[in-house]
């Protein structure tokens, strides 16, 4: 049975997905003194990472507690409009007077991408305490997107970066993007203690269907490969994005 969970609109989507980013936070804080988490790109989280900085919600989170990745990221430096950090720093964490090692930015701008994300799969290794040799490190949650075509990170249809099992991060060229990406890659993602894909929009809807409720088809809907075996994934959507969903699916 799918967890999908169903806000009004975008708005009521949002506040409850910075709800549960809090519940998770406090949830991973208390237990293990900090909260690993990867932050969504695109534009669907701008408003989440909004509501976690205002000033009913920021004080419930010990925020020298939490430390920041990044589920992908565009070739392009960190205050160039379209990037996944300058997204967040604007909208959360440049009100919240973080440390710098708590932020761990994809740095997707440098010439050399393999080397970028081979660095940020030692980084990740690092912030963890484990070899980037060894399995996938736990985040306590990734926060993911939905694309039209259903991709998830940037792991889009029909790329090699579907099949990845051995690497944690990878930069690959989307042809249809026409634009090189870094990604996390499906062996950490569903490695994950708490998967949150955040879905608004009628634009959405029959994306949503086919991804949940249409037969298996992950190279063509790579989000139906979003399954931790150890974890809980749950959809966030709103009732546009719903729209076209069996009933049975909704909590
Ligand atoms: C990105 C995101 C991507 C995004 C989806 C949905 O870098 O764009 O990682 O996976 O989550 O494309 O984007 P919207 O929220 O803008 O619809």
């Amino acid at each position: 049975m799918r967890d999908v969970r169903v806000s009004a609109d975008a708005e009521a989507l949002s506040r409850a997905a910075a709800r549960e980013f809090i519940d998770l936070a406090r949830q991973a804080i208390a237990a293990r003194r900090r909260f690993m988490v990867a932050l969504a790109g695109g534009a669907t989280p701008r408003r989440i990472y909004e509501l976690l900085a205002a000033p009913e919600h920021r004080h419930q989170v010990d925020w020298t507690r939490v430390e920041f990745f990044w589920g992908d990221e565009r070739a392009v430096p960190p205050d160039h409009p379209d990037s996944n950090y300058g997204m967040a720093a604007a909208a959360l964490l440049a009100t919240l007077d973080l440390r710098p090692e708590q932020i761990h930015r994809i740095q997707a701008e440098r010439p050399d991408r393999e080397r970028a994300a081979r660095d940020y799969q030692i980084e990740i290794a690092r912030a963890f305490g484990v070899s980037p040799e060894g399995p996938p490190p736990v985040f306590d949650l990734i926060l993911l997107g939905l694309g039209t075509d259903g991709h998830t990170a940037s792991l889009f249809p029909y790329t090699d970066a579907l099949r990845e099992r051995r690497r944690h991060v990878v930069s690959h060229y989307v042809a249809k993007l026409q634009a090189e990406r870094i990604t996390l890659t499906f062996p950490i993602i569903n490695r994950a203690s708490e998967i949150r894909v955040v879905v608004a929009g009628a634009e959405k809807a029959p994306t949503l269907k086919e991804v949940l409720e249409g037969p298996p088809d992950p190279e063509r809907l790579p989000s139906q490969l979003l399954d931790p075996p150890a974890g809980r994934l749950a959809w966030l959507v709103d009732r546009a994005a719903a729209g076209e969903l069996a009933l049975e699916h909704c909590r």
